[in-house]
Parts: structure tokens; C-alpha cells; sequence
């Protein structure tokens, strides 16, 4: 099942599913949602007394695509390296690496908002360089390193929200919008970084527009059979594969309601295959409207690598704030992944032209695109690997 599918997750719970029993509900972990080693790093993500690898605890809580986790730490006394493990990528569906590196911006925040939490002045250095099609040779490369000196201790509301941040993938309450001081505040989060910006849109026929653009790209960028190919390798339909990974997507974070989750996790292949074929038509455009907020983080240069990772760190930081004001978010990238589309296989950049007809300014590249409302649901945790397991 691919992610087309799996956004498709809230028209298969209408699919009534008889069989399975008891047996393969344990087996696939409907009784034990959040459990197991899989999340324990959600539940053990603070230890004040363990020097820099307290910082790199928070940092691996962070959202990255696919929840590939293509991050690695190295960690001394004084500072912290992050670098990005190429290997862990999507394939056809970030053909640059460019979601990637919005993942380590990601993280990158997260370690960031951990430092003054245990006592430490951080000063972060990006490495700069133009991104390229994913190497032949996949491997390791460092983007940011993270000094460290002693400073005051100071934990923010940012900082602990880290362990509730979670990707909200339930309709949202249409009826309740956000007040304007969030939206206000929201607008100021990438503060003097004067290669991101942040564009919000809560008017109905601005968000109708994006949705329309969103969907169909959505629809053609699955239909590429290599997108499918690449995107399917991070999704863990099995409860055994999530805890022996620790990573991609699992069925719980579909945002289905408890039984609509139940019932996915107990379907055979076959049955998954049939309900998804015959889940409710505009199921993601319904719910992307429910949200009374889309935005877009844009940038100067789409395929720079420091912007990427500021990208990245505003991302984390808006899911942070919203998370910390009772709000929910999730990102809807499928019309920037069709820009990269578009660019990969030489095609005129009609993705692009469209996202920039929405801003009103070519200067400004759309990289990442989000929608944000009051939840119906709350959303539950997703697989991470051990600290250990991302260290170098
Ligand atoms: C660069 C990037 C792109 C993403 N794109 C999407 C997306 O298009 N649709 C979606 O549902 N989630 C998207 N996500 C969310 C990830 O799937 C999510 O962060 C990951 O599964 C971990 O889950 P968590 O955020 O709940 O911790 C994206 C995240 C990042 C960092």
C-alpha cells in the first residue's frame, strides 16, 4: 500500500470487515497502540543528567518523510555533527533529497530546543552545497554541526511540546477556525531568517485552489509505478515490522478512529487492496479543506541545502507552536514533490507555475506545504529507532 492509499485511510474505515479474530487482532498490535520498543523513545526523551545525548533524545522525535529518520549523530563532549544517511530515502518520490533535508532541519530544531533545556549555549554552523540526484553510492554526509558551551538552563513551551508533536492525519473541525493572535504568531515564527518565509492561506477560495492542485498532483505523482515503488518501502503494515523497524509509516498513524484502525490492521492484503479501491471518492481533498489554515514554507532556492534545513527548522518549530496552542497540523507535499517531479524527468515546471500563481511572487519557492485546524481526533505516536541506533 502506498501513501496515495494510505491518505486514502479515512474512506476505508466506511468498509465494514468481518473475520480476522482475536488472534490476529494481538498479532497486530490492536490492543498495544504507542507500545512496545518502537515508542519508547517518546516516553524516556529527557534525561537532564545525560550531557548531549539529552539533545539528541528530542532530536530523533522529530518529523521527517516517510518517517525514514535519515539522521546520524556525532556526539562529543562540546558538540554535536548531524549528518544525513542517504540511504534512508523515498526513491523516485524526493529524486533530490530535498524532503530529506527538510528532515534534518527537522531534528536539527529539535536538538536546538533541547540545549537550553540542559543547561547549554548551542551555536549551530550549516554546510553549504546545491543538492543532486540521489548518489549511485548512497552514504552519510554532514550538514550541521552544533557547538556547545555552557549557558543558562531555560525549557520553552516549544521544548516541551516535543514529546506531544505528532502528524494529525483525522479530519479537522471545519467549524472552529484559529484565532487570529495564533495566526499572527505563526506568521513571525521564522523570525530574522531571510531566506524563509512563511505564507499563510485561511481564505476559502485560496485553500480550494491549493487543495485542487494538491489532490491532482497527489494523483499523478502515484501513478508513477518507481514513486509507488520507493514510497512503499516505508510503509509497515505488519505491527512485527513496526517494532523490528522502528521506522516509516504504521497504521496507526492513518488517523482513523480507533475501530477504523482495528479493522485496517486485521485486513489481509487483499482485503486492503479491495477497500482502498473503493474508499470514498475526494477523501483527501475533503479533509485537507476541513483545515481552516493551509500554509506554504517557501524558500529562495528550493535545491540549496542550508535552506532546506531552515525550511526544515520552521516546519518543526510551527508543528511545535501548534501543538503547544491546541492545534494540529499535517503536511500535504505532493504539489512541491511534483515540482521535483517535473524537474527529474525534464518536464516544463507547471507545478512550480502554479504554486507561484498562489503566492502573488516568484521570488518566494513553495518547499513545503502544511494544513493546520483543531483536531477531532488526537493523533498517536510513530515508530523510532533507538539513540543508539543513530549515533556514528
Ligand atoms: C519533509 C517532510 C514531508 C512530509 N510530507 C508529508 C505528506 O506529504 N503527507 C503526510 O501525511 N505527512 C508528511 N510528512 C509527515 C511525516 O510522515 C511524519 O513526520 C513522520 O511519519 C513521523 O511522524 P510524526 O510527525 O507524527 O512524528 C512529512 C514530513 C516531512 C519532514
Amino acid at each position: 500500500m502506498n501513501r496515495r492509499s494510505f491518505l486514502k485511510g479515512a474512506g476505508v474505515v466506511t468498509v465494514v470487515v468481518a473475520g480476522g479474530g482475536v488472534w490476529r487482532a494481538f498479532d497486530q498490535g490492536v490492543f498495544r497502540v504507542g507500545e512496545g520498543p518502537a515508542y519508547e523513545p517518546w516516553k524516556d526523551w529527557h534525561d537532564a543528567n545525560d550531557g548531549p545525548l539529552n539533545l539528541v533524545r528530542a532530536a530523533i522525535l522529530a518529523a521527517s518523510p516517510h518517517n525514514t529518520q535519515p539522521w546520524l549523530f556525532k556526539v562529543a563532549d562540546s558538540s554535536i555533527e548531524l549528518h544525513i544517511d542517504t540511504r534512508r530515502n523515498v526513491g523516485a518520490l524526493d529524486p533530490y533529497l530535498r524532503e530529506e533535508h527538510i528532515g534534518i532541519g527537522c531534528a536539527l530544531e529539535n536538538l536546538l530546543l533541547a540545549a537550553p533545556a540542559s543547561g547549554y549555549a548551542a551555536t549551530a554552523t550549516l554546510q553549504p552545497g546545491k543538492l543532486e540526484p540521489i548518489p549511485a553510492d548512497p552514504k552519510s554526509r554532514l550538514l550541521a554541526r552544533v557547538d556547545l558551551a555552557s549557558g543558562k538552563r531555560d525549557e520553552t513551551e516549544l521544548y516541551n511540546a516535543i514529546p506531544r508533536r505528532h502528524t494529525n492525519r483525522a479530519p479537522f473541525d471545519q467549524h472552529q477556525p484559529i484565532p487570529p493572535d495564533l495566526l499572527e504568531a505563526l506568521s513571525h515564527l521564522t523570525g530574522d531568517d531571510a531566506d524563509t518565509k512563511l505564507f499563510l492561506f485561511t481564505a476559502e477560495n485560496d485553500r480550494k485552489k491549493i487543495v485542487d492542485i494538491s489532490s491532482a498532483a497527489n494523483t499523478e505523482i502515484y501513478s508513477d509505478p518507481d514513486v509507488q515503488r520507493g514510497s512503499e518501502r516505508w510503509v509497515r503494515m505488519k505491527w512485527s515490522s513496526v517494532q523490528d523497524h522502528r521506522d516509516g509509516l504504521a497504521i496507526d498513524a492513518f488517523g482513523l478512529p480507533p475501530i477504523g484502525s482495528a479493522a485496517v490492521k486485521m485486513m489481509t492484503p487483499g482485503m486492503l487492496r479491495w477497500a482502498s479501491s473503493h474508499s470514498t471518492q475526494n477523501g483527501y481533498s475533503n479533509l485537507m479543506l476541513s483545515a481552516p489554515l493551509i500554509g506554504f514554507i517557501a524558500v529562495r532556492d528550493r535545491y540549496d541545502q542550508e535552506q532546506c534545513l531552515r525550511a526544515g527548522r520552521i516546519w518543526q518549530r510551527a508543528h511545535l507552536f501548534a501543538t503547544a496552542h491546541g492545534l494540529a497540523a499535517r503536511p500535504c507535499n505532493e504539489a512541491v514533490e511534483m515540482v521535483d517531479h517535473e524537474r527529474a524527468h525534464g518536464r516544463p515546471a507547471s507545478r512550480a507555475a502554479l504554486l507561484n500563481e498562489i503566492t502573488g511572487d516568484s521570488k518566494w519557492q513553495p518547499t513545503f506545504v502544511f494544513y493546520m485546524g483543531y483536531p477531532t481526533l488526537s493523533a498517536h505516536l510513530s515508530p523510532r529507532r533507538p539513540v543508539q541506533a543513530v549515533l556514528v
